[in-house]
């Protein structure tokens, strides 16, 4: 028998076989569960489910729904966002942020980032007020996004909203388990909005997200809106709703991921260490300020030649991807809506540089090593 030669272990961007792996008897049974008692919507894992969140976010009220983008969704109707108002948000997100504030029939207005953060830039908040006021729009609320997991910066962006009279939502689709001085995410906006799309640091096995509140009327209302606008009973209608529910089978999922989602979130953060250490000094990379605690959604580098750096590490079996590879406001749906007066140029620019890393709690040390190997030889 000829020698065998010992292939390195195929890199994935994101490892859900892994964690799967790692869970799957608990979360076949937990399926079971489900399978037995029948009670396939709003059973009682999604109670279970919305009592662990909101003591994991430090907040009073947790409300599961169908996605983060109905989570969204659902905080603006609450809040009776609609046509005349502008909902200012960065112009460096995924798409369901702007996409959400347009369905309302409001105007989203895009405002800057910044480049250490990735986050909407609070000093960039007073220009997207004025472009409101240009148009004759109300400015009614603020929603910052937690960019890659990283905590947006609430204390200011929070002074900001309150100086102008608006309110704030967060957009923390994708850091859900990172927190801001001291405080979890899921307590820091006015109403919190969170995905567990699979492929987010806490996912389940389809769509699924939840709100965020201590607002016990807004709740209220939200819960209300959840399932069709419901009253004392399902058949007493007070307000137009949406079809927004959080399936039974997704919350027994995540009941048992959030099992080991403390000790996966501090595998993220050894993953963004060891990358952190390996590439400083190669190439920018992701910074996480002094008092935040991020997820790792993903770990994404500055690089100014970043298409054939991606091509290169393709080639040599390291997955990547941008995200994103445009500004909001240069996306045909959203080229028509108001930017912030002066323009937003951080979020431009690092539309064409920003290159993301495989980044989930599986990645083994050969890997590591082999990643950070191959950026420093492409770049
Ligand atoms: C920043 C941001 N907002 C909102 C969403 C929408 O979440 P979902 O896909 O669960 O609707 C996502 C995720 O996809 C996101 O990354």
């Amino acid at each position: 028998m000829g020698e065998m030669a010992i292939l390195p272990r195929k890199i994935e961007f994101i490892d859900l076989k892994a964690q799967q792996l790692h869970i799957r008897a608990r979360i076949d049974a937990a399926i079971a569960r489900v399978l037995d008692h029948g009670q396939y919507i709003m059973g009682p894992e999604v109670a279970e489910l919305e009592e662990r969140l909101s003591a994991r976010a430090g907040a009073k009220h947790a409300i599961a729904c169908a996605s983060g983008t109905d989570a969204l969704l659902i905080a603006m109707m609450a809040k009776g966002i609609g046509p005349g108002h502008a909902v200012l948000c960065p112009d460096f997100t995924y798409t369901a942020t702007p996409e959400t504030i347009a369905l309302l029939g409001a105007t989203p207005i895009f405002v800057d980032v910044r480049d250490d953060t990735f986050n909407i830039d609070p000093a960039g908040i007073d220009a997207g007020i004025a472009a409101a006021g240009r148009l004759g729009l109300e400015p009614k609320a603020i929603i910052a996004v937690d960019l890659f997991g990283l905590p947006a910066d609430y204390d200011a962006i929070r002074d900001i909203a309150k100086r102008h009279g608006i309110f704030m939502i967060a957009d923390a689709a994708q850091s859900f388990g990172a927190s801001y001085k001291g405080r979890p995410v899921g307590s820091l906006g006015h109403v919190t909005a969170t995905s567990f799309f699979p492929a987010k640091p806490l996912g389940c096995y389809g769509d699924g997200g939840a709100i965020f509140t201590n607002d016990d009327g807004l709740a209220d209302v939200m819960k209300s809106i959840r399932q069709h606008g419901k009253g004392g009973d399902k058949y007493d209608i007070v307000r137009v709703g949406v079809n927004g529910r959080l399936d039974t089978i997704q919350a027994a999922i995540l009941l048992e991921k959030l099992e080991i989602f403390g000790e996966e979130c501090n595998r993220r953060n050894a993953v963004a260490a060891r990358y952190s250490e390996g590439l400083q000094g190669h190439v920018i990379v992701p910074e996480c300020p002094e008092g935040y605690q991020s997820v790792w959604a993903q770990y994404t580098l500055r690089i100014k030649n970043r298409d054939a750096v991606m091509e290169t590490l393709r080639k040599d079996g390291v997955p990547t991807n941008v995200y994103y590879p445009r500004p909001i406001h240069e996306q045909p749906a959203y080229c028509n809506y108001p930017v912030a007066e002066g323009g937003t140029p951080v979020a431009t620019r690092l539309a064409r540089e920003v290159l993301s890393l495989p980044m989930h709690p599986y990645l083994d040390t050969a890997s590591m090593q082999r990643i950070v190997e191959v950026v420093r030889a492409a770049v």
